[in-house]
């Protein structure tokens, strides 16, 4: 098989959890344009149903399932949704993530347990689910965690030790997850992103003015688009990335080199 069809995804079928926008609408439009079934996941069912709407559009079936990633029981419900729509699951894209900018010695406890709930249970969560299902069906898949390139620098000026504390463990998780299941042909790999144009960043009050700072650091001078993560996602969730697992991939415009 040649490698741009090995880059195809037809008949696959993927959830994207946070796809209603940012990151993982992007992502979920990708594998939706190489052929995959996509359902998308997301707390907020008004947007995810928009974005199904406009994914279907690719000539795909898509369909909105609103899930909170922090819910064992929601979770559930739409891992059963999805496979009786789809017949199957064959990549999982755990991607729902949030951030709050509070200084450690102000930060609540609950505000700690937020952050930690939705980015790291959220994805431990979902990842298993898939896991689960994939075991079940005996043919193996791909399960991709969002991690951050947080999870390999502290970001600065602004304070986010949950955030970056998450997402380190996402990829330890991602690790522990690829070497349980890889005698069940299911590769576990993470992304870390570096700054990107989405809601969390253009959109936050405590972010926005700190955007041409990052920028003034960035090997690169600027952010990254959604769709410039695209590529590596299709890599991942295909069997051009058979012999990947357990692997974590820094896409940050060099930010972390520096
Ligand atoms: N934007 C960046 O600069 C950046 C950089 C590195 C990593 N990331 C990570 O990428 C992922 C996506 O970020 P984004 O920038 O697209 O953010 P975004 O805020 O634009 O989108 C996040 C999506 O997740 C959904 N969501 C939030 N809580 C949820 C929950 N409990 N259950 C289900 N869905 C939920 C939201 O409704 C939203 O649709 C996150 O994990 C984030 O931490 C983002």
């Amino acid at each position: 098989m040649g490698i741009l069809e090995k880059m195809r995804l037809d008949n696959r079928t993927a959830f994207v959890t946070g796809g209603a926008r940012g990151i993982g609408k992007s992502i979920a439009a990708a594998l939706a344009e190489c052929g995959a079934n996509v359902a998308i996941a997301d707390i907020d069912g008004q947007e995810a149903s928009a974005t199904a709407a406009e994914l279907e559009t690719l000539g795909v079936k898509a369909v909105a399932v609103e899930t909170d990633v922090t819910s064992p029981e929601s979770v559930e419900a739409m891992m059963r949704q999805m496979v009786d729509i789809f017949g199957g699951l064959d990549i999982a894209f755990c991607n729902a993530g949030i951030c709050l900018n509070v200084k450690a010695s102000e930060q609540t406890f609950e505000e700690w347990k937020k952050v930690i709930d939705v980015n790291l249970h959220g994805v431990f969560l979902t990842a298993q689910a898939a896991g689960r299902q994939m075991i079940k069906q005996g043919r193996g898949g791909s399960i991709i965690n969002t991690a951050s390139m947080s999870a390999h620098i502290v970001n600065s000026p602004q304070p986010q030790c949950a955030y970056n504390a998450s997402k380190a463990a996402v990829i330890q998780l991602t690790k522990s997850l690829a070497v349980e299941w890889a005698e069940y042909n299911i590769r576990v790999n993470s992304i870390s992103p570096g700054y990107i144009g989405t809601e969390l960043t253009l959109n936050s009050p405590a972010l926005k003015p700190l955007i041409e700072e990052w920028n003034r650091c960035s090997p690169v001078h600027r952010m990254g688009r959604p769709d410039e993560l695209q590529a590596i996602a299709v890599y991942l969730a295909g069997d051009a990335s058979s012999f990947t697992t357990g692997s974590d991939f820094i896409i940050d415009g060099a930010f972390t080199c520096v």
